[in-house]
């Protein structure tokens, strides 16, 4: 039977079911055809697997042990596309042992703003590095017959009302920054699902965005896996449906179903668009589990399938040390790195003893095996602690530190452990600032005054300021390194690894330096994206401004030198060739960065964008030719007049180097060529994106730039609010006043996650629709109405009394039921 001829059999109900989980974590099965289900978990890096299926709501978080990895903003410094493989091979294994088919990841949204809460868990602020990456990535966990999902697709690149608020993006931008990397990827790697994000793009939600589920991934990009939805992202599923949205997650207790099914039967949704959605899903559920029926007669089926992993958590704690090592990336080094076993060495501050190695959130995993850097370290040498300060702490214990500082005194080295608490950046909310608590600033302050030989190791998942840089010797940035990072720290320390990661972000001085200061995390129904392709190095460069540490910076044990740059034109590829050596004392390796820049054109651009890397080993004298090859895209910006990719004729500049503000060989390459031809704009109309600040836009020019009036972006006195919208978006309505300090009450003490604040943020800003479909009958359709009717000041009396005796007392202002 083929897969059409089986989803024939099917009545519309039975369809229209699978459009919706059954539970949180697996799609539905139909026993009367055969059709088993699919189990999916969380990654990106580690697999959460959650024992209880059953509940959706956001706090059941009970989860399995597994191996934690390095998150993505360290596992992005490896530069090495190999760690992205390795990393997704070693995780289908440990799926396939806890029979997962599929896990969620990679997270691939670009940093827009070095605020986003969930930085640590994005790759890049580069999305051509982003792609390559996670094209890596997703081919390693395929390999193993294990599926993944892409995810936010796409513009979730903050934390604040995530799950309500547009972005509102100029096409190109759109294109070129945050569409590219999973356009790689689609192309690339096939990825099996896509997750869309809960945001809305210029002011279509995600989950019912046709011009991004269909229009583009399909029929552009040639997409064939499913696309699923965020947990809770769905507003109207036949829309969702219809837009091309496969499958809602998590289950809404059958609403979205029975809203499909009815939408067929009553002739507003086209039952081949049920159809696809289903054969999307079902081609999947094939593949990893196997539907009897597609393969009467076939003697062994699919042996891919039957394959059972080995699996050992201790092998893969390797694995997630040598990963880890690949990641950590040397800022600074004045001579004290690597230290020598004869020093006397103290290590300061409680990160050296309790890492913080994972950001909070869903992709929290119950790791296995947790290494400290001090444990770790005292294999190599005498190593003293001090603790200096605690990870939470915010204000100096005075005790502590002067116990700290005369141990730093006495020590002829002092390495002082400092890290972000989990509360400052998390899933769920976004930070509030760059720099790292008080505390530790102060205690480094303070050290540096006694002990001119100071290092400083960092764990965070995403820049800090760094107001003592001037004063200290050395600077690791170990980033969230996963479970076994105290293990990789400690051998880099002592020169057991020398390290080679590189910045995939830029680390601005400060916030006000940023290119979106002006615009994020916006208002309450947008954002407005008016920095445009100028996102990281783009908008540093443009501007000429002075950073704290450049995208794709990165120090080593020893040195590289770059020479014989040589440039091919070939009629479709541009090659680029150079030389690379070792002249060090030492064997390492470099990541070697090609920037391609159009000083002259006829549309705005970046000075430089990486368009090609890669990362080489090499022996202390050892010298290596190496080609890395340019194809069309590399040259082409998006035209949106001509809604294609066009590269303009002329000269382009072709720079090689260590950082993007450490190049070390330049050339030009002229193509010609006839792209470009239809122009949108003039410079004269953009003046400030071709020649000024792009931080900071008119509104005039960014119409301009939009194509399109810019959308309101406040909601208006008196404006009609709907189950889609938040209670952060009601607060200021007579109830919803009321209603939002009762919620915000009744979060307090509830931990999500590792994250106290997200449990918080997931409430008072998801869509009041998950309110019911999340709770499991808890919260009914009628009481959500009711709370809707009130903060729309409807129907007073009788919505009073509704949600009274669903035990919310509004005139009080109290809840009367838990
Ligand atoms: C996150 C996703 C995650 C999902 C399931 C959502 O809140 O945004 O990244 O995969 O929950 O836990």
């Amino acid at each position: 039977m083929t897969l059409k001829e089986l989803i024939g059999q099917m009545t519309v109900a039975e369809k229209a079911k699978f459009t919706e989980g059954i539970n949180a974590w697996e799609t539905p099965a139909l026993e009367r055809l055969g059709i088993p289900s699919v189990r999916v978990a969380d990654g990106p890096h580690g697999v959460r697997k959650q024992n209880d299926t059953e509940d959706t709501t956001p706090e059941a978080a009970g989860t399995v042990t597994s191996v934690c990895f390095p998150s993505a903003s360290a596992l992005a410094a490896s530069f090495n596309r190999g760690v992205f493989a390795t990393l997704g091979e070693t995780l289908a294994k440990e799926c396939k042992a806890l029979d997962v088919d599929m896990i969620l990841g990679p997270a691939i949204n670009i940093k827009r703003s070095p605020l986003c809460g969930r930085n640590f868990e994005y790759v890049s602020e580069d999305p051509y590095l982003t792609g390559e990456l996670a094209t890596a990535y997703v081919k390693g966990v395929q390999r193993h017959n294990v599926g993944v999902s892409v995810k936010h697709f796409a513009a979730n690149n903050q934390e604040k009302r995530r799950m309500t608020i547009s972005a509102v993006i100029d096409e190109r931008t759109l294109r070129e920054i945050y569409l590219s990397a999973f356009e790689a990827v689609v192309k690339g790697a096939d990825p099996d699902s896509l997750m869309c994000s809960y945001n809305g793009i210029n002011g279509v939600f995600s989950s019912q965005n046709k011009k991004l589920l269909t229009d583009i991934l399909r029929d552009e990009w040639g997409y064939k896996g499913f696309v699923m939805s965020d947990w809770g992202a769905v507003h109207e599923r036949p829309l969702g449906v219809a837009a091309g949205l496969d499958l809602g997650m998590p289950s809404s207790g059958g609403k979205d179903a029975k809203d499909v099914e009815e939408a067929v039967l009553n002739g507003t949704l086209d039952e081949s668009l049920l159809d696809a959605a289903v054969e999307n899903i079902l081609k999947k559920v094939d593949k990893y589990k196997g539907i009897p029926l597609l393969h009467e007669g076939e003697e062994a089926g699919d042996q891919a399938r039957k394959i059972k992993p080995q699996f050992n958590r201790s092998d893969d704690h390797k694995i997630a040390r040598k990963i880890a090592s690949e990641c950590m990336v040397l800022l600074k080094n004045e001579g004290m790195l690597p230290l020598s076993t004869s020093e006397k060495i103290v290590f300061i501050g409680e990160y050296a003893k309790k890492p913080r190695f994972q950001g909070a959130g869903s992709s929290h995993i119950e790791a296995f095996r947790i290494s400290s850097p001090l444990a770790a370290a005292r294999h190599f040498a005498d190593v003293r602690y001090k603790k200096g300060f605690g990870v939470n702490d915010e204000k100096l214990d005075e005790k502590l530190a002067d116990e700290a500082v005369l141990a730093a005194r006495k020590a002829s080295v002092a390495v002082v452990f400092a890290g972000l608490p989990d509360e400052y950046e998390s899933e769920g909310f976004d930070r509030d600032g760059l720099s790292l608590p008080e505390a530790q600033n102060e205690l480094i302050a303070r050290i540096c005054r006694v002990q001119p030989n100071t290092v400083v190791c960092l764990q965070n998942g995403s820049p800090v300021t760094m107001p003592w840089i001037n004063d200290v010797n050395a600077v690791l940035e170990c980033y969230l390194a996963g479970e076994a990072g105290g293990e990789a720290c400690a051998k880099i320390l002592f020169g057991k690894t020398n390290p080679s990661g590189k910045l995939a972000e830029t680390f601005p001085l400060k916030l006000s330096d940023t290119p979106c200061r002006e615009n994020f995390p916006g208002r309450a129904k947008t954002v407005e994206y008016r920095e445009a392709i100028f996102v990281g190095y783009r908008y540093y460069d443009k501007v000429s401004m002075n950073v704290l540490f450049p995208f794709g910076h990165g120090l080593s044990y020893t040195n590289f030198s770059y020479s014989d740059l040589r440039i091919n034109n070939k009629v479709d590829e541009v090659e680029v060739n150079f030389k690379l050596k070792n002249s060090g004392s030492c064997s390492g390796a470099e990541v070697a960065q090609v920037y391609v820049g159009k000083p002259v054109g006829q549309v705005h651009r970046a000075v430089r964008e990486l368009k090609g890397f890669e990362k080489i080993y090499l022996e202390p004298g050892e010298e290596r030719e190496i080609t890395i090859t340019l194809d069309k895209r590399a040259f082409s910006y998006y035209s949106a007049g001509e809604g294609d990719w066009v590269v303009e004729p002329g000269s382009y500049h072709i720079s090689v180097g260590s950082s993007s503000r450490d190049l070390r060989l330049r050339g030009v390459v002229t193509l010609d060529t006839n792209g470009g031809s239809v122009k949108l704009h003039k410079a004269d109309e953009l003046p400030t994106y071709f020649f000024g600040d792009p931080a900071v836009v008119s509104d005039e020019e960014f119409a301009t730039l939009l194509c399109a009036p810019i959308p309101e972006a406040d909601y208006k006195p008196g404006e009609k609010f709907t189950l889609f919208n938040s209670l952060e978006d009601v607060k200021n309505t007579r109830f919803g006043r009321v209603f939002y300090r009762i919620a915000k009450l009744a979060c307090k003490g509830h931990t999500l996650l590792g994250s106290k604040k997200m449990f918080e943020t997931n409430v008072l800003e998801t869509q009041m629709r998950n309110y019911f479909t999340w709770s499991g009958g808890r919260v009914t359709e009628d009481t959500a109405k009711a709370l809707l009717g009130l903060f729309n000041n409807e129907d007073i009396e009788k919505n009073l009394k509704i949600v009274a005796s669903a035990g919310i007392d509004l005139v009080k202002g109290r809840l009367t039921k838990k």
